[in-house]
């Protein structure tokens, strides 16, 4: 790998499976000892992880989906600059749960807010940054949520079914529209072949074999 490093971004509904996908090519960068940040979005600095708690406690129902794009970008913005781009700089390979396409899907496509205003928004708060590579977990919104009913519930994952299905739509839309930086899986696939797509893909970007 050259001196800049790579960006990836894990993106997908509630209960897509990204933990466990992130957490499979983790161990496998560990064993051939690839160096790596693993971090995520709402969190991933000070600041950002005490804006991630105001973000998903669920008592806080009259927050508005204003302020909720705010305190996702001002997260961002300060993760972006305190822990993204240093480790891309030192050569690391980022691998980031979440980044601002779950802002398109949420707050846009599913809170309804202007996408535009969002894609201006988002330049300013990520300095421009861009994944090299989103993995897309694809699952129905349906499965994914059968997947997390033994947790309590945050305030994002106790939003309706129907906006949980605007968000896949937009994540897929997405995706459609972004072919080179997209990979989509099934994420109802054994867990182990989503890792060995995943890793090919991760691999050939960083020039691995
Ligand atoms: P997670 O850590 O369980 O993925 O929780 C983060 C929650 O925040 C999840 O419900 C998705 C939501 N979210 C947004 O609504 N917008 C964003 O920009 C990000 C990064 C996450």
């Amino acid at each position: 790998m050259d001196k800049t490093g790579r960006f990836i971004t894990f993106e997908g509904v509630e209960g897509s499976g990204k933990s466990t996908q992130i957490h499979m090519l983790i161990e496998a960068l560990q064993d051939r000892g690839i160096p790596f940040l693993h971090t995520r979005e709402p969190g991933g600095s000070p600041i950002s992880e005490k804006i991630r708690r105001l973000l998903l406690n669920a008592e806080h129902l009259e927050m508005t989906p204003e302020t909720e794009l705010l305190l996702y970008s001002a997260s961002r913005s300060q993760h972006t600059f305190q822990t993204i781009l240093p480790a891309l700089k030192a050569g690391k390979l980022v691998l980031c749960d979440r980044y601002y396409d779950s802002t398109f899907a949420y707050q846009g496509a599913a809170r309804n807010l202007d996408l535009n205003f969002i894609s201006e928004l988002t330049g300013f708060a990520t300095y421009g940054t861009v994944p090299d590579l989103t993995i897309l977990l694809d699952v129905p919104v349906s499965a994914g949520f059968k997947r997390i009913t033994n947790r309590k519930l945050d305030r994002l994952e106790q939003e309706s079914s129907a906006f949980h299905e605007k968000v896949r739509l937009e994540y897929l839309s997405i995706a459609n529209n972004n072919p080179l930086r997209y990979v989509v899986l099934n994420g109802l696939d054994q867990p182990s072949a989503i890792h060995e797509k995943i890793l090919s893909s991760v691999f050939e970007l960083i020039g691995e074999n």
